[in-house]
């Protein structure tokens, strides 16, 4: 892969794994299977499969995963303990190319607190852990839990040794989502500049969300060296969740300018990939989230809708069609304006007279106040209403009237501007 170019970003997909973890997010290993081939198809580099320590059926998850998914790396994840890390290169034993990826927490609350263990302790367990994944994998991942809150120092001794050990990925995970961007840039440089001499290893950012600030840290991270990011469709995860693959693939291509990053996502697929994690988990994806949501291409303010009309970068800075949604949606309800309405009334086939859109306006008005959104089978509906009630008739196309269609499915095309910004 072009993986090794400057400033290409490994994508590590985590959502069958971090992901997963969620409460009311777990998936069956069919299900799992479904959606890693999605996850082939969207382009992520990784696919960190399972846990298969964790259940008989997430080693089965994995096992099909690696025998059948053959371009990106699999993932699986395991402590630094030897079980954990038998069963998880028993799981990978089919994969064209598999990843072992072992952890252990750096951080002195996570040691003495959560495994009782001196640092000492845990440096010789991840080396041996490392040692040992060496058996089943060369592409090796080591994760020091809770990194952002571990000894500078001591992070910076224990990554010099997994990777005298043999790992070739590093990742400084930011487990608790405490994080701010500045700290975790000067993370990243910090433990770059200590990194031992002469021996290539990427460093690797997983944010957690529970400040709301995973995706910005991912991309400090990067500004500091990272150059794999952790990441998750829909931003699913451990409590708030990890960093939303759809939120820095966007970020990435629509701010080229001042984030000099590429990654190999293909940015068409992200749409279908959410929906069907949600149909998956059957977990429903909030309507104001960036890229996916609902409302992330809907206008329903009539200055918004009349300004889009226009020119659509007054209100947009990408196209739905390049995250692979249908179109721009001009919602009908108590904000919007004529213009928006006469541009619906239009992609309906219906051709309105001045009067006549001065009518329907204060009629669907009167019904948004009730409804919150006119759909298009309502506009219809007010528009038969109005041909039968007014003196003057209506003018509507010969072709049948469209069938009722959510909201979703009822572009509405607006004038391509041709857009100044890399997208
Ligand atoms: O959040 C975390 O630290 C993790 C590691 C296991 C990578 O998920
Ligand atoms: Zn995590």
């Amino acid at each position: 892969m072009d993986a090794d170019v400057p400033g290409r970003v490994v994508i590590f997909d985590t959502t069958l794994r971090d992901g997963e973890q969620a409460p009311g997010f777990s998936l069956r290993h069919e299900a799992k299977l479904r959606f890693a081939r999605t996850l082939d198809e969207l382009g992520v580099d990784v696919i960190e499969a399972g846990f298969p320590i964790a259940s008989e059926d997430d080693f089965e998850a994995v096992r099909d995963v690696a025998r059948e998914v053959r371009r990106p790396a699999i993932a699986a994840l395991a402590r630094s303990v030897p079980r954990d890390i038998d069963r998880a290169g028993e799981a990978l034993a089919g994969a064209a190319r598999p990843r072992m990826h072992v952890f252990i927490a750096t951080s002195d609350l996570h040691l003495s607190r959560k495994l009782g263990m001196t640092r000492d302790q845990a440096l010789e367990a991840a080396v041996t852990g490392v040692e040992r994944a060496r058996r089943f994998a060369d592409d090796i991942e080591f994760s020091a839990e809770d990194a952002t809150r571990s000894d500078p120092d001591f992070l910076a001794e224990m990554v010099a040794a997994v990777v005298g050990a043999g790992a070739t990925t590093v990742n400084l995970p930011d487990t608790v989502g405490y994080s701010v961007p500045e700290e975790i840039r000067a993370m990243f440089r910090a433990v770059r500049q200590r990194l031992p001499e002469g021996r290539p290893v990427v460093l690797s950012a997983h944010c957690h969300n529970d400040l709301g600030l995973a995706v910005a840290n991912s991309l400090a991270a990067m500004e500091g060296g990272a150059r794999q990011i952790e990441c998750t469709v829909n931003g699913i995860g451990e409590r708030a969740g990890n960093a939303s693959v759809e939120e820095l693939a966007m970020a990435l291509k629509v701010r080229g300018d001042r984030l000099p990053f590429t990654t190999g996502v293909r940015t068409s697929v992200l749409f279908a990939a959410s929906q069907l994690l949600s149909e998956l988990t059957g977990e429903a994806v909030q309507a104001n989230k960036a890229i996916v949501g609902r409302n992330a291409f809907a206008h329903e303010a009539g200055i918004h809708q009349d300004g889009l009309l226009k020119d659509r970068r007054t209100y947009e800075i990408m196209r739905a069609e390049d995250v692979g949604r249908p179109s721009t949606t001009l919602v009908l309800g108590k904000h919007s304006g004529r213009h928006a309405l006469r541009a619906r009334c239009e992609a309906l086939k219906v051709t309105l007279s001045r009067l006549e859109l001065d009518e329907l306006y204060r009629a669907m008005i009167r019904r948004a106040e009730v409804c919150k959104v006119v759909e298009d089978g309502d506009l219809l509906d007010l528009v038969g209403e109005l041909r039968r009630a007014g003196p003057q008739p209506v003018a509507a196309a010969p072709s049948p009237a469209p069938s009722r269609r959510s909201r979703w499915e009822s572009p509405v095309t607006i004038e391509e501007p041709g857009y100044g910004f890399g997208v």
